[in-house]
């Protein structure tokens, strides 16, 4: 039984690869329909455009889902945040701030969005609060610039083995 943990900050790849997972015979939870689904929220942030998540309530829903299924990946922004004695491997994904920003332009992010991303990346926010959480041990860093998807699962599953996790 694996359970891994997909973040980043948006444009970086987490759906896409948590779909082959998903293709791949892995339970595939996507926090953000997640917290939408079964309402997770305590109400509605107008000005920055996002439900307030109750965390509780989230954290519960993830451990139900964990305990239920066999191999599970959770993706989302969030992620970085698990209780970490559910999740084995944490992978946070990466992108150069050129490519980013023109990911985020193709998905007609506003300016001040894709700033605000940008920034985060540069400063590493996800990785150091990912690192912090969960511990060097289960982080797995993987740079999307100029790799497909498709590379990143073949590159993650080998490593997993090598870890010795049975998927
Ligand atoms: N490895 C990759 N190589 C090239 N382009 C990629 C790669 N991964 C993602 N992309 C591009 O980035 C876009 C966003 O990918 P995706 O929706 O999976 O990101 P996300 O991290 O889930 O974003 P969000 O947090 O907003 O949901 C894709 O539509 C694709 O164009
Ligand atoms: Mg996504």
């Amino acid at each position: 039984m694996v359970v891994i943990a997909i973040c980043g900050v948006p444009g970086t790849g987490k759906s896409r690869l948590a779909e082959l997972f998903s293709k791949n015979g892995f339970y595939a939870v996507h926090l953000s329909q997640l917290v939408v689904e079964n309402k997770l929220y305590d109400g509605y942030d107008k000005k920055r455009d996002a439900y307030i998540i109750n965390e509780h309530k989230l954290v519960r829903k993830v451990k139900e889902i964990v305990a239920k299924h066999s191999n599970v990946v959770v993706e989302g922004i969030g992620a970085e945040a698990l209780p970490s004695d559910i999740v084995d491997v944490c992978i946070v994904l990466t992108c150069e701030p050129f490519e980013l920003e023109r990911r985020l332009l193709e998905r007609g992010f506003p300016h001040e969005k894709i700033e605000e991303n940008l920034e985060a990346e540069r400063f590493g926010i996800i990785l150091g609060e990912a690192l912090s959480n969960y511990g060097e041990s289960k982080i797995m860093v993987l740079d999307t610039t100029y790799t497909s998807t498709e590379e990143l699962y073949r590159v993650i599953v080998n490593e997993l083995r090598k870890r010795g996790l049975q998927l």
